[in-house]
């Protein structure tokens, strides 16, 4: 079983981009993933905006990441870039905390103006952390988010579609699916051996 951390960059409790996070999250879990959650309001704003690395639950942040397999980052784009309340969490992080990670970065916006955000703001910080492998994030228009009651978030078939895609994609390069893909590869050697024995048999 892979192990998965999500940090939740938006400072607001009603936030598209976390009920985004949530529909990943379960479509992670559902494919066999143990998920571990963070976000901002978790820790207490001073262990928070001073970087307090013996606060307790900065330290369970720490570790968590640290033997994490894959890491799914959600943010609104503030101002052309993630938000401060994302890079206070990444801010928590050791010089290269993400180097065991794989990252799925997803992103929410107010228009298609920042789309690139990801990759000019985001990307760079995750380099900077050493991150394993950054996926091809996921950007979203406030226009796709629709809340359809209180706390449910609906979406368009074309954005589903790109989640599920970079979902697929990133539970496929986890590195538990990895063992999956030796066995195959074992399989087909042991195969090969037997046909090429019967050949020279026969
Ligand atoms: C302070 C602030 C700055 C914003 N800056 C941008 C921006 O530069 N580009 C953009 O496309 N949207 C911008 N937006 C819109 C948000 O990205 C958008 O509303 C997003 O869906 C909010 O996500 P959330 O509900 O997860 O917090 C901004 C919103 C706020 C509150």
């Amino acid at each position: 079983m892979s192990f998965v951390v999500t940090l939740s960059g938006s400072p607001h409790a009603n936030a598209r981009s976390a009920a985004l996070l949530e529909r990943v999250i379960h479509a992670v879990r559902e494919q066999g993933s143990e998920v571990v959650s963070y976000h901002p309001s978790d820790f207490p704003p001073e262990a928070l905006v001073y970087a307090d690395f013996r606060h307790a639950l900065v330290r369970r942040l720490q570790e968590d990441v640290a033997r994490a397999d894959g890491l799914i980052i959600a943010t609104p784009v503030y101002k052309a870039a993630y938000s401060g309340a994302l890079k206070l969490l990444l801010d928590l992080l050791p010089q290269k905390g993400l180097s065991r990670s794989l990252v799925l970065p997803i992103a929410s916006g107010g228009s298609l103006a920042h789309m690139l955000a990801i990759d000019y703001a985001l990307r760079p910080v995750l380099s900077a952390l050493k991150a394993r492998h950054v996926l091809d994030g996921v950007y979203a228009v406030e226009s796709e988010l629709a809340w359809a009651a209180p706390g449910e978030l609906a979406i368009g078939d074309e954005l589903q579609e790109r989640l599920d895609e970079a979902v697929g994609r990133f539970v496929a390069q986890l590195p538990s699916a990895a063992p999956r893909t030796e066995a195959v590869v074992r399989t087909l050697a042991v195969t090969a051996r037997t046909v090429g024995a019967l050949a020279v048999a026969s």
